[in-house]
């Protein structure tokens, strides 16, 4: 699709922000598809985000991405949120309608679906219980996702257990939340097991997890991606379950949010996570 009269623009916004993979990822698709455009890291202050957000339409801006602060808080500040991101609880893209309006999703919950069946494409939500350790955001959109597949049965676990109680409280069936000392006993007849917590990524200790009793036939993925091999999934490569680092989550979130924006729905390709893995 070519667009000779306009340039075209999004960003993500967010502060800190310079750490951001996501314009590397929209600049590597601009070029790989002849586009004029560029997509920005946007420092903006929580102060200054309404107005930032607002600004979008009349800079030209096809819209953007939301990280952290904001993804809750921008909510507040959108003309219309999808169910995902109501059922999520956060916005992490926005999109410029032709009329100006502000139309909100979160597509992390289609990122991490789309990351297990790019590594296991005959894997099913509903293929048996799923264990999700963890009940930040990150959490979140991960149920959603696999809920929104069709899972049956995912079992939270959660150090905090209030946090994971409310989870399930908030989404309700076919969410149930355990005691985090249940999530060794939890694995037993699992299916796929999905790590959430920040444990196992670079600064932190491993997650303290036997994988004993988990079948061998489970797909095990976490959503840490600093570093792309956690010690889970070290461990689980060594006994023989397939693994799906975080990565790819990070990669297929913004696939449709550059497909809402500019009108083509861009690949994963290889180059691309060599790309990105090379500045891990
Ligand atoms: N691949 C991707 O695209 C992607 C997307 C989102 C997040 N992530 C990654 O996912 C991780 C979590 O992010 P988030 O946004 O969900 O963070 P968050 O909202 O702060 O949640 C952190 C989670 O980790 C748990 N946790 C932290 N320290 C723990 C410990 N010592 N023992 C047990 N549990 C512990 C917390 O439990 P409590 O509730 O008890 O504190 C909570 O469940 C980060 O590494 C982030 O980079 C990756």
């Amino acid at each position: 699709m070519s667009h000779p009269h306009r340039f075209l623009l999004a960003g993500v916004m967010g502060m800190p922000i310079m750490h951001s993979r996501s314009p590397k990822l929209h600049n590597y698709w601009f070029a790989q598809h002849g586009l004029a455009g560029a997509y920005a890291p946007l420092a903006i202050h929580p102060d200054g985000l309404e107005a930032a957000l607002r600004a979008l339409p009349a800079l030209g801006f096809s819209g953007c991405n939301l990280t952290i602060p904001h993804k809750v808080a921008a909510m507040g500040f959108v003309d219309e949120v999808d169910e995902t991101a109501r059922r999520i609880g956060a916005i992490n893209c926005v999109v410029v309608r032709p009329d100006g309006a502000l139309h909100a999703t979160n597509y992390d919950a289609f990122g991490f679906v789309e990351s297990l069946r790019e590594v296991a494409p005959d894997w099913r939500a509903d293929a048996g219980p799923v264990v999700v350790l963890g009940a930040g955001g990150g959490a979140r959109a991960v149920i959603v996702g696999l809920a929104e597949r069709g899972a049956k049965e995912i079992r939270v676990l959660n150090r905090s257990p209030g946090r994971a109680a409310d989870l399930a409280a908030d989404l309700g069936p076919p969410i149930v939340a355990l005691p985090w000392e249940q999530r060794h006993a939890a694995l037993a007849d699992a299916a796929t097991l999905v790590n959430t917590t920040s444990l196992g990524m670079e600064g932190q200790p491993a997650l303290d997890l036997s994988l004993d009793l988990l079948p061998r036939s489970a797909l095990v993925s976490d959503i840490v991606y600093v570093p792309l091999e956690t010690p889970l999934l070290a461990a689980a490569r060594a006994r023989g379950n397939r693994t799906v680092n975080g990565l790819g989550m990070l990669i297929h979130q913004a696939r449709p949010a550059f497909r809402d924006w500019f009108g083509v729905m861009p690949e994963a390709t290889a180059e691309l996570r060599a790309m990105i893995e090379a500045t891990l």
